[in-house]
């Protein structure tokens, strides 16, 4: 039985993620979401509505559970067990960030990170940028999984 861990701050959740749950969600048994915190970010929607979304974004993919966990990466996986991080990107920097942080969680725990290529026609699409678009008060559909799009605007004004 494989447990994998998809981890992020999903703030909020976009295709883009979406697409790597589904993805990564054939490669495991049980595949946990982790909603965790990043020191370097202000979250403008809490944890318990990220969940929600999340959860909301992935209730047809029956092998995925999702999680907030406020401690380290590392003490999540040792709490649900599991035997793989997989952790995906848009480029360069954002890999060697993911490269980073997969040498700190083997230092921690002993567990491997897998990395997924992000599919080309999501590789402009972040959260930053359906924050920036809300903002602006622009559409945000074609961005965000579908029927989420009125609940995120709702969310971040
Ligand atoms: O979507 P993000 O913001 O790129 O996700 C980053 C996240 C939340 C996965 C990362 O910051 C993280 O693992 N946070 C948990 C705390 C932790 O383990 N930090 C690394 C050790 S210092």
């Amino acid at each position: 039985m494989k447990i994998g861990v998809f981890p992020g701050s999903f703030c909020p959740i976009t295709k883009g993620h979406l697409n790597i749950i589904e993805r990564a969600s054939k490669l495991v048994d049980t595949l946990f979401v982790a909603v965790l915190n990043n020191a370097t970010k202000h979250y403008s929607i809490s944890y318990n509505d990220r969940v929600e979304l999340i959860k909301m974004a992935t209730k047809d993919i029956p092998n995925v559970k999702v999680e907030y966990f406020s401690g380290t990466m590392a003490d999540f996986c040792c709490s649900v067990n599991a035997d793989v991080i997989i952790k995906s990107g848009r480029n360069a920097i954002d890999l060697q960030y993911e490269m980073d942080m997969a040498e700190i969680n083997k230092e921690f725990c002993g567990i491997e990170t897998i990395y997924l290529a992000c599919d080309k026609e999501f590789s402009s699409y972040s959260s930053t940028i359906v924050r920036e678009l809300v903002n602006l008060n622009k559409d945000i559909t074609s961005f965000v999984p579908n029927g989420l799009a009125e609940k995120i605007k709702d969310l971040l004004k």
